[in-house]
């Protein structure tokens, strides 16, 4: 009789079958992104008015954003892939520590709740298995704004102590190009008073988004997309209605399933300028890609190792290096990959390895001799792109694997496995708990009837 508390290592999240060596065939349509959304949603605390957001993706951390919002007394819903939010009668609140640890997203909710309030308390979003993540850059630009910021116990404390209650244009340069920090500072100054410079800012499209939407919500914001961004401060912000871009790292990650099991397949919308050094490095290992101006179709050659170093926009994007990493281990020859945003977001390199791969790993730059066939295995991602990047390598494995960790991989990518059984991939979503030791596992029956053995027994 197994009592599901008294379980050792038992794991309670779903796990995929996954099994490999399928061919893939047909069309991959590619949801809004998961990196616009979130900002754009924290962005709706910048205005009285509604917010409509269209084109979202239907992701957890979109729903813990919401609960986030919601405890601030934003009134949101949710209808398919629309997002009405209203933030007329927000207040101060504790947010709820565990939620704010489990979605980094939810700082970006500092700027605007200052630029409003005057003041607010934000808990520390913390580190993550891919590193340390500080928040140094967007606590600077905040102070350089006017605020005063005081962080005690792992709450950030921020108030505005000008007179008029109101934060004060500056000219920052950021310590690195950080999304997040280019992204508060955006929020924040769109309110203030004056003008707002920030140097050294990053480039990513979905700063170019934000900036979309906030300059039709009334904002006067030019450079976005490029390092030097200029706002001039307005006195309020309307609502107004606003498509979210195509997620690009979805988008490569589905390029990269075609590549990997050697199918040729279609993947859209993309905007092609989001992708520009990932396109390249497909075609450089051996891939034809067309586009038809909304979608792309790639046809895979035979697949050689190439080098990739991750870099800020328009680098090659950290968020690839694993999904990339599981097509170079299938590669012919020597391939290598350097990761330069994160201290350690390897995780995928062990998993690899266990399929077979031949990998080593030297702090964070991996020699990679590509192998002939990987075979199926028991493998457990550690963050959201590693889980996916294990997927990948699952599809196109000889024999079945088991993946563990779709907690990380629900909160970026929508119907991941739908999606790809779609197109012919084969992968079914084992929601029963198993124990695993020494990699043996045991399948121990569904969550309600070892709940009902817990009650009988
Ligand atoms: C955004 O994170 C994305 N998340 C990440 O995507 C993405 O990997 C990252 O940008 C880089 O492109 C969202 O947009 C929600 P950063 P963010 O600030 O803003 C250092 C995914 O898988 N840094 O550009 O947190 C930091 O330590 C996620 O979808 C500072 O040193 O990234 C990191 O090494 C993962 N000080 C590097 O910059 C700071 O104040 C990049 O961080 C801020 C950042």
């Amino acid at each position: 009789m197994h009592s599901v508390v008294g379980i050792k290592n038992k794991i309670h999240t779903p796990h995929l079958e996954v099994r490999g060596g399928y061919p893939l065939k047909g069309f991959l349509k590619v949801s809004g992104a998961k990196n616009s959304s979130l900002v754009l949603m924290a962005a709706s605390l910048l205005t009285k008015d509604t917010l409509h957001i269209k084109n979202t993706p239907k992701l957890a951390d979109i729903e813990v954003m919401k609960s986030i919002l919601k405890t601030l007394g934003v009134k949101i819903q949710i209808t398919g892939d629309e997002i009405l939010i209203n933030a007329r009668d927000i207040h101060e609140a504790e947010l709820p520590e565990q939620l704010v640890h489990s979605l980094r997203a939810s700082f970006f909710c500092i700027g605007p709740l200052l630029a409003r309030l005057g003041k607010t308390k934000i808990p520390l979003p913390g580190g993550c298995k891919i590193g340390a993540r500080p928040v140094d850059d967007h606590i600077n630009g905040l102070k350089a704004l006017g605020a005063k910021i005081e962080i005690k116990d792992g709450i950030v404390s921020a108030f505005i102590t000008t007179k008029n209650q109101r934060l004060k244009g500056a000219n920052i340069t950021l310590s690195c190009p950080s999304v997040g920090a280019t992204e508060t500072i955006l929020m924040a100054a769109s309110l203030a008073s004056g003008t707002t410079e920030i140097n050294n800012a990053a480039q990513e499209p979905e700063i170019k988004d934000l900036a979309k939407m906030l300059n039709n919500m009334g904002a006067t914001i030019t450079g976005a997309g490029t390092s030097k961004i200029i706002i001039k401060g307005v006195n309020s912000l309307r609502g107004t209605i606003h498509n979210v871009i195509p997620d690009r790292i979805e988008a490569g990650t589905f390029l990269i399933a075609a590549a990997i099991t050697r199918s040729t397949l279609k993947v859209g919308p993309i905007i092609k300028d989001h992708l520009t050094e990932v396109i390249l490095k497909l075609q450089e290992c051996g891939c034809r890609l067309i586009s038809d101006g909304e979608n792309i179709t790639i046809i895979p050659g035979e697949i050689s190792g190439v080098e990739i170093t991750t870099n800020p926009f328009p680098g090659f994007p950290t968020d690839l290096q694993a999904p990339f990493m599981a097509l170079m281990i299938t590669a012919k020859g020597k391939s290598k990959i350097t990761e330069k945003i994160y201290e350690s977001r390897m995780q995928h390199v062990e998993e690899f390895r266990k399929m077979g791969a031949s990998i080593k790993l030297k702090e964070n730059i991996a020699l990679i001799e590509g192998v002939n066939k990987l075979r199926g295995s028991l493998l457990t991602g550690g963050d959201l792109r590693s889980s996916a990047a294990i997927i990948l390598a699952s599809i196109a494995a000889q024999g079945t694997s088991s993946v563990f960790g779709l907690n990380h991989l629900d909160r970026g990518y929508e119907a991941f496995e739908e999606k790809l059984n779609k197109v012919g991939a084969n992968m079914v979503r084992n929601h029963n708990i198993y124990k695993i030791k020494e990699d043996i596992i045991e399948e121990l029956g569904t969550p309600n009837k070892l709940e009902t053995e817990k009650e009988a027994a």
